[in-house]
């Protein structure tokens, strides 16, 4: 989950290095570092902090020379300090390293490299690459073989990008994304479109098991056997541009304020072939939806939604657990994958567990030039843009959209969703952000905060909770009501803060009763319904809705402000909470 760019041009590109890392910071933001290469030497700088920071004490920026890498690190192996900030050089500093994923084997490469005398400098498994290169340069004198050699050795997942002081950059893919650009005065080689977006639309993905030479009379691209690959040139789509904060203060604020545009964005989009998907849908025996983090809270709506109105029963099943479940899958079946970046490392195994099993698979992704899509048998876009913010917010309720529009083709009834109305109640509630100031100055310094949704509300409850542990470091967490009393109840007391999902539909009688308890045990308490009531310490008001199964697409609206709103109060970054990364390419 780190971000790596390597870029060689006819003039210096240290500035492209970093604006590309500054793009890709939201892949991780503990440390950055670049290196550059000039009269064949290295030249190397690094340290702790997000790029604008590191870059204006650094100057990192104005370092001179025509080839370069460059890397924003989130954690893996050893602490977040400058001695495990990426590049890391081999031994004799001949090569530098940047490198996303994981090598599960570098313990053992480790020792086996100290045998040989080198002497390694800092905890991370990555230092294993330069030095291995460096060590089958000194064997075979040929970039190609070095790298065909140090690939055989290593395990895990990675992509890395080396550059080796003659000014040669490499690049090898292997379970994690590794992208090329083709500009018209350069080469760029990054983990995201983003890294080189302003300079070039013609990319080529690079498959999995193969590498990449680059040099002053151009590229070859090969696999890990070392025959030539096969690859196509791909012009990729202008959504990708999107990345700017149109005046917000940040990223998330933006991309929770675009909401009403976004869902009709998704559902009409004339992109995505619905009516085969709806059929796949109905002619497959069985269902699964998976996802990780918010987009499996979708599979978890799902799960309530299509019983209510076709057939279809899914199954949903998390992605980290799908290694564990696989004996559940049913062969011809259907997995629909549910991700914003496409690139999670638990749900490209999932895919690959299923086809495995000879199911089929979908997927509902955002990032349409991701592997998951290029994995799928078929995939539908969200078009909902491209998401900075760490949280995902508009993401989801595209991914719901995309769910309540496949309902209405495919629903016994014939029932019909009106979008836009849907659309201008997430601005009615969006107005009412000043209710949600007020509420994250008093929950701010909470130490525990319940939330609680019957039935079609319980994921979003889950949903709910999942934000504000992310951007405000409080302990939440969601709960279907009806399990209060069957143990969470024990931790009510007049600390405990309880947001009650309770519009007016056929859960609301039942919640009333459980929000007594609560309130009992000197809990505060927030409805968030369309109705007051005076059991409400605060009231979030949300609009009326029909039918009332559309709720999940305004309600989720007031937690992602709660959640903004508290960031901010604590004085954190919303659009990069701590310890966190937007796009998790490890196990
Ligand atoms: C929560 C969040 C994460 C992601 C999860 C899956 O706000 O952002 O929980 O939902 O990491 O990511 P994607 O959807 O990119 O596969």
């Amino acid at each position: 989950m780190c971000s790596i760019i390597g870029c060689i041009a006819n003039s210096d590109v240290s500035e492209t290095l970093v604006k590309g890392l500054k793009r890709m910071e939201y892949r991780g933001y503990d440390s950055v570092g670049i290196a550059t290469s000039l009269d064949s030497k290295i030249l190397l700088k690094k340290e702790v902090g997000r790029v604008n920071v590191v870059n204006s004490n650094l100057k990192l920026d104005t370092m001179p020379g025509h080839v370069g890498i460059g890397h924003t690190r989130w954690a893996t192996h050893g602490q977040v300090n400058k001695i495990n900030a990426h590049p890391h050089l081999c031994s004799d500093n001949s090569i530098a390293v940047v490198h996303n994923g994981i090598i599960e084997n570098y313990w053992e490469l480790r020792k086996d490299l100290e045998k040989e005398g080198i002497v390694f400098k800092s905890e991370t498994d990555t230092e294993v690459i330069p030095n291995l290169l460096g060590s089958f340069f000194k064997q075979t004198g040929n970039i190609k073989e070095m790298l065909m050699k140090t690939v055989t050795k290593l395990k895990g997942q990675y992509s890395f990008i080396a550059l080796l002081k003659d000014g040669s950059l490499i690049a090898a893919r292997f379970h994690e994304p590794l992208i090329m650009g083709l500009g018209n005065k350069g080469y760029f080689v990054s983990s995201d479109v983003l890294g080189f977006i302003e300079k070039t639309d013609y990319v080529i993905y690079l498959e999995n098991e193969q590498f990449v030479i680059i040099d002053g009379k151009g590229y070859k691209i090969y696999n890990f056997d070392g025959g030539l690959a096969r690859y196509k040139i791909n012009k990729i789509s202008k959504q990708s541009n999107d990345v700017n904060k149109n005046g917000y203060e940040h990223f998330t604020r933006k991309e929770i304020f675009e909401q009403p545009s976004t869902i009709l964005d998704t559902v009409n989009n004339s992109n995505n072939d619905w009516e085969t998907f709806a059929e796949i849908m109905q002619n497959s025996p069985n269902v699964y939806i998976t996802g990780s983090g918010t987009s499996y809270n979708i599979a978890l709506v799902a799960k309530y939604l299509f019983p209510m109105y076709t057939t279809i029963s899914p199954e949903s099943i998390m992605s980290s657990e799908m290694n564990y479940s696989k004996d559940r899958l049913r062969k011809n079946s259907l997995l629909i994958t549910i991700s914003q970046s496409g690139e999670s490392a638990d749900v490209l195994e999932a895919v690959s567990i299923a086809k495995e099993k000879g199911l089929n698979v979908i997927s509902i992704v955002n990032s349409l030039a991701s592997s998951l899509e290029r994995e799928s048998d078929a995939s539908l876009g969200l078009y909902c843009g491209t998401e900075i913010g760490v949280a995902a917010t508009k993401s989801f309720t595209s991914q719901l959209s995309v769910f309540y529009k496949i309902i209405e083709l495919i629903s016994k009834q014939h029932i019909k969703f009106d979008f836009k109305t849907v659309s201008k109640l997430i601005s009615e509630i969006l107005d009412n952000e000043p209710t949600i100031m007020n509420i994250a100055k008093e929950i701010k310094n909470a130490s525990d905060i319940y939330i609680l949704g019957r039935g079609i509300h319980y994921p979003i409850a889950k949903e709910g909770a999942l934000k504000i542990k992310e951007l405000s470091y409080i302990h939440a967490e969601g709960f279907a009501t009806g399990e209060l009393k069957h143990g969470p109840l024990a931790l009510m007391d007049k600390s405990s803060y309880v947001i009650a999902i309770n519009p007016e539909d056929n859960t609301y009688q039942d919640n009333l009763s459980n929000i007594q308890e609560v309130k009992a045990r000197g809990a505060k308490i927030i409805g968030l319904s369309n109705k007051h009531h005076d059991l409400y310490d605060h009231w979030i008001k949300i609009p009326h809705l029909e039918p009332s199964i559309l709720y999940p697409l305004i309600e989720i609206i007031p937690f992602q402000l709660l959640a903004y709103h508290t960031s901010l109060e604590i004085g954190a970054d919303p659009d990069y909470p701590r310890n966190l990364a937007k796009c998790v390419t490890v196990k």
